[in-house]
C-alpha cells in the first residue's frame, strides 16, 4: 500500500519524505488556507520535494473553469495530480484532463455508485472520505471493501486512495481490505511506528549493552 501525507506543510513533508517510507502527498483547499501561504508556490515547493504524485485541488464548480484551473496546476510540475470534487462537472473534466494526460484524484466520495463513475470517467485516484463517514455513524471501511470489489469485478486501473484517515487502525484496516494508497495527517504516519514493547525492549538491550560494555 502506498502512503500519502495529507498536508500542505513543507517542513512536515520534508521530514517524512527524509524517512523514504513517502510516496506522494495530497492537499485540499482547507490545508493549503492552514498552510497560509500561496497557492502555486506551496505546490511547487511541495512537488520539489517529492518524487511521487502530489494533490492539488481546484476551486471552480463548473466545466470549463475547472478545466482551466487543472491545466494551470497541471503546469506547475510534472507530477501535479489535478484533484476534482465528485460532481457531474468534475467527472466530465476528469475525462478531458485524463485525455490530455494529466493525473487526476476525484475527490469527496462518499458512496460505490460514485466511485463506479470516477473509474468510468478514468480517474487515476478516487478519494474515499472514512473518516467523515464514521462521524456521521456510518462505516468508512466498509465504502473502501465495496470499491475495492467492484473494481475488481471490471478490472478498473482506478487506484483507491483511502483519505480522511484519523487513527492507526484505519491504517491497518485499509491495508486488509486493499486500499491501494492511503493518505493521513503526518501525525497519523508517525504514530505507526508507536509501540510499548518496542520502548521497552529497546530500553532492556541498551542497559544490558551498557552494563557488560558492548560498543559496535
Ligand atoms: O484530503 C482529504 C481528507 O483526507 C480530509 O480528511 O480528516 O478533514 O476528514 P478530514
Amino acid at each position: 500500500m502506498k502512503f500519502f501525507v495529507d498536508t500542505a506543510d513543507t517542513k512536515d513533508i520534508a521530514d517524512l519524505a527524509a524517512t523514504g517510507l513517502i510516496d506522494g502527498v495530497t492537499t485540499n483547499p482547507s490545508l493549503i488556507a492552514k498552510s497560509g501561504r500561496p497557492f502555486a508556490e506551496v505546490i511547487a515547493e511541495i512537488c520539489a520535494l517529492v518524487d511521487g504524485p502530489v494533490s492539488a485541488e481546484v476551486v471552480a464548480t463548473d466545466y470549463d473553469g475547472m478545466i482551466k484551473e487543472g491545466r494551470k496546476l497541471a503546469k506547475i510540475a510534472n507530477n501535479v495530480t489535478v484533484k476534482l470534487p465528485l460532481t457531474l462537472d468534475g467527472l466530465k473534466a476528469c475525462k478531458t484532463l485524463t485525455g490530455e494526460g494529466t493525473q487526476v484524484n476525484v475527490t469527496l466520495c462518499f458512496s460505490a455508485n460514485q466511485a463506479l463513475l470516477a473509474a468510468k470517467a478514468g480517474a487515476t485516484f478516487i478519494s474515499p472520505f472514512i473518516g467523515r463517514l464514521d462521524d456521521i455513524n456510518l462505516d468508512g471501511m466498509e465504502l473502501i471493501q465495496e470499491i475495492r470489489q467492484i473494481y475488481d469485478n471490471y478490472l478498473f486501473d482506478t487506484e483507491i486512495l483511502a483519505a480522511s484517515i484519523r487513527t492507526p487502525n484505519h491504517v491497518k484496516l485499509c491495508a486488509l481490505v486493499g486500499a491501494d494508497v492511503m493518505t493521513a495527517p503526518p501525525a497519523v504516519i508517525k504514530s505507526l511506528v508507536n509501540h510499548p514493547l518496542t520502548d521497552k525492549g529497546l530500553e532492556t538491550f541498551l542497559a544490558d549493552a551498557k552494563k557488560a560494555g558492548i560498543k559496535v
